[in-house]
């Protein structure tokens, strides 16, 4: 993957699993990250013949590999399957396309079988979301020793409940060989912990902390200010890389130890999964994972959605319903 073409000779190795429902298009495709994408192969989704005329024709389904972060020396790839335009459709509620990327992606990655065909884990799934599972949007990753990704949600604004769409619902992480760190837990109990930490720096706590976080006093009164308002610490804590605080839950390794301290941090080994619960910004799953080891460690993650289409091959635009969930 880290070759030029690299991701197109794989896929082309692959074609034969994916024929004839999937067919790679040719031509280069634009990168959306110039830092760190690689490249990206453009899919067309063939219906099935059974449904003649009334079948849909999807085109715009991709597979892009990338380097997992900028950092210099990071190692770590992913390749993630979605569809449509990045960053407008990363959010669709389009369960055709979702149900199309589910099986390009189980055909590229059989191993997420373990998720998807799990009937111990599908059923821990549809009894949280209370309606059948279907899991998409793929992505692998290839964590290399050192490597890894700073704190960050899989949330989106259209996956709030008030939103009255069906949103995604959650991630499940699986670890299938090598073993990775993870600090994991909601972004309400981040606040308390970002709260509880400034407010020991304020005590004189940890003085060459302070000294790193905060380049003068006017930066300090702000971080402060902020920890204040439950709102506005937990808006921030949600923006992109953790908006003002991105030093302060990234930069270890003591905000790192009092999390771990409070119970919110794990280490995955082969065979472990971890469920990242979603419910919009306000309320998602904070999580930052990082190789744990000197061997790579790959992975599968895979969005949750609604299963609720029963005939989504066909021309028709999806329905979408209003949510109906039991309670967690
Ligand atoms: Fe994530």
């Amino acid at each position: 993957m880290q070759e030029p073409r690299g991701l197109r000779a794989w896929l082309t190795g692959l074609a034969p699993e994916l024929a004839p429902d999937f067919v790679a298009r040719s031509g280069n495709v634009r990168l959306f990250d110039a830092d760190r994408d690689l490249e990206r192969v453009l899919f067309a989704s063939i219906p099935p013949a059974r449904l003649g005329k009334r079948g849909r024709k999807v085109d715009d389904l991709w597979v892009k590999s990338s380097w997992l972060s900028d950092a210099e020396n990071d190692g770590s790839l992913r390749v993630r399957v979605a569809f449509g335009r990045e960053r407008d459709d990363d959010a669709s509620g389009d369960l055709l396309r979702h149900r199309l990327v589910a099986d390009l992606a189980s055909r590229l990655f059989p191993e997420s079988a373990l998720v998807s065909a799990n009937p111990a884990l599908v059923q821990i799934v549809e009894r949280m979301i209370g309606e059948p599972a279907l899991f998409t949007q793929h992505i692998a990753y290839w964590n290399a020793p050192e490597g890894g990704a700073l704190f960050h949600h899989d949330a989106f604004a259209e996956d709030e409940e008030e939103s009255g769409r069906p949103g995604q619902l959650g991630v499940c992480y699986v670890q299938l060989s090598g073993r990775t760190a993870w600090l994991a837990l909601s972004i309400e109990d981040l606040a308390v912990r970002v709260r509880e930490f400034v407010e020991c720096l304020a005590e004189g706590e940890l003085p060459w902390v302070s000294a790193q976080l905060f380049p003068n006093e006017a930066a300090r009164k702000r971080i402060e200010a902020l920890v204040q308002y439950d709102d506005a610490l937990v808006r921030e804590l949600a923006r992109p890389g953790c908006g003002l605080f991105a030093a302060l839950v990234n930069r270890g390794p003591e905000f790192t130890a009092w999390l771990a301290d409070a119970g919110h941090a794990a280490v995955l080994s082969p065979g472990d999964a971890i469920l990242l619960p979603n419910h919009g910004l306000a309320r998602t799953a904070m999580h930052s994972v990082f190789c744990a080891g000197d061997e790579v460690a790959y992975a599968l993650s895979l969005a949750i959605r609604a299963d609720r289409e029963q005939t989504p091959f066909l021309v028709e635009e999806t329905k979408v319903a209003p949510p109906r969930r039991t309670k967690p």
